[in-house]
């Protein structure tokens, strides 16, 4: 079969970071280029960060190209649980390569033009504030004719937020760019806080990880003993929700998740609820579905699916 062509616009952050090394040891994916954007940390330090990443995971021929440096409307907020580089306590190799002339959404408006151009169309995996996506849906609608779906984490529906009361970290950090991507027609699976709080990395599953991942081994288990909340009364056990490597499970074992369709809404004007997102799961609005949102995932096959894919790390050698 031939691999999925995907682009991967992200903020790493820790979970991003292990989403991509993950997606690095999967010959099923085709990774045309790493955009990342202000999220996490502010812009010039995500893409550090991504830049690093990539000479980690031996994967400097994947170019790296700089998105959008604050929100579409919004002051930029930043996360919470990554420390203050983003990858917790973790030194990274200084990258060798350095990131793409082209800024991101020059380069998404390329990808997907050509990509339309030719009758194919590419995956679009999200992994953080939509920013550079909405900003290069807004210049060309027509990207969508290029675009296969988007494969998103964000959101929260059934679960409350995690950055606030209501809402969700990605989505909160840039409301009005979430309304352009879910307005836009393109199709979306939205992986929300209810999917991935259920993929709890728990302290035994991050023992597993240092015994298995080889050459990668003690910068893996510190990026994710430092990603534990150590908040039991919250997720029902130690550890911290799996969250952006979900997007990376998602494409290569789908059947691992179960989905529901509905309309979704994102609020992007009262300050009490802003970026919650709301979904029409009974038709009360008369609008048709505009995604898949993930409601069931199999919580130990995706473990056991990243255990045996980070396990790559072992056989690898460094590029
Ligand atoms: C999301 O917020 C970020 O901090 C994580 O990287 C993830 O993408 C979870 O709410
Ligand atoms: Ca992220």
């Amino acid at each position: 079969m031939n691999p999925i062509p995907i682009i991967v616009d992200c903020d790493p952050g820790i979970d991003d970071t292990i989403a991509l090394l993950a997606a690095f040891v999967s010959p099923e994916l085709n990774i045309l280029g790493i955009t990342p954007v202000c999220g996490n940390q502010p812009l010039e330090r995500t893409v550090r960060n991504a830049l690093q990443v990539c000479e980690l995971g031996g994967r400097t021929d994947i170019p790296v190209y700089a998105g959008c440096f604050r929100p579409m409307l919004r002051e930029p907020i930043h996360g919470q649980f990554h420390g203050s580089t983003g990858l917790g306590h973790t030194t990274l190799p200084e990258p060798k390569k350095t990131v793409e002339t082209m800024s991101a959404v020059d380069f998404l408006l390329e990808a997907f033009g050509a990509a339309a151009e030719k009758g194919e169309r590419i995956t679009l995996c999200c992994l953080g504030p939509l920013t550079n996506v909405a900003v290069a849906l807004r210049m060309k609608p027509q990207l969508v004719d290029g675009i296969e779906r988007i494969v998103m984490m964000g959101g929260a529906y059934r679960e409350p937020g995690n950055r606030t009361m209501t809402s969700e970290f990605n989505v909160l950090a840039d409301p009005h760019a979430a309304h352009v991507v879910f307005s836009s027609g393109v199709p979306i699976v939205a992986l929300a806080l209810d999917a991935t709080h259920q993929v709890m990395l728990r302290p035994e599953h991050v023992a597993e990880f240092f015994r298995v991942s080889g050459r990668i081994s003690e910068t893996l288990a510190a990026l994710m003993a430092f990603w534990d909340r150590n908040d039991v009364r919250r997720y029902g056990s130690r550890g911290g929700p799996l969250h952006d490597p979900l997007v990376i499970a998602y494409l290569l074992a789908p059947d691992l998740f179960q989905t529901e369709k509905a309309h979704i809404f994102v609020e992007y004007e009262s300050e009490l609820c802003m970026g919650q997102t709301i979904a029409d799961w009974y038709g009360k609005s008369g609008q048709a579905p505009n995604a898949d949102i993930v409601t069931k995932v199999d919580a130990d096959g995706v473990i056991a699916l990243f255990l045996e894919r980070l396990g790559r790390y072992a056989e690898k050698a460094a590029a």
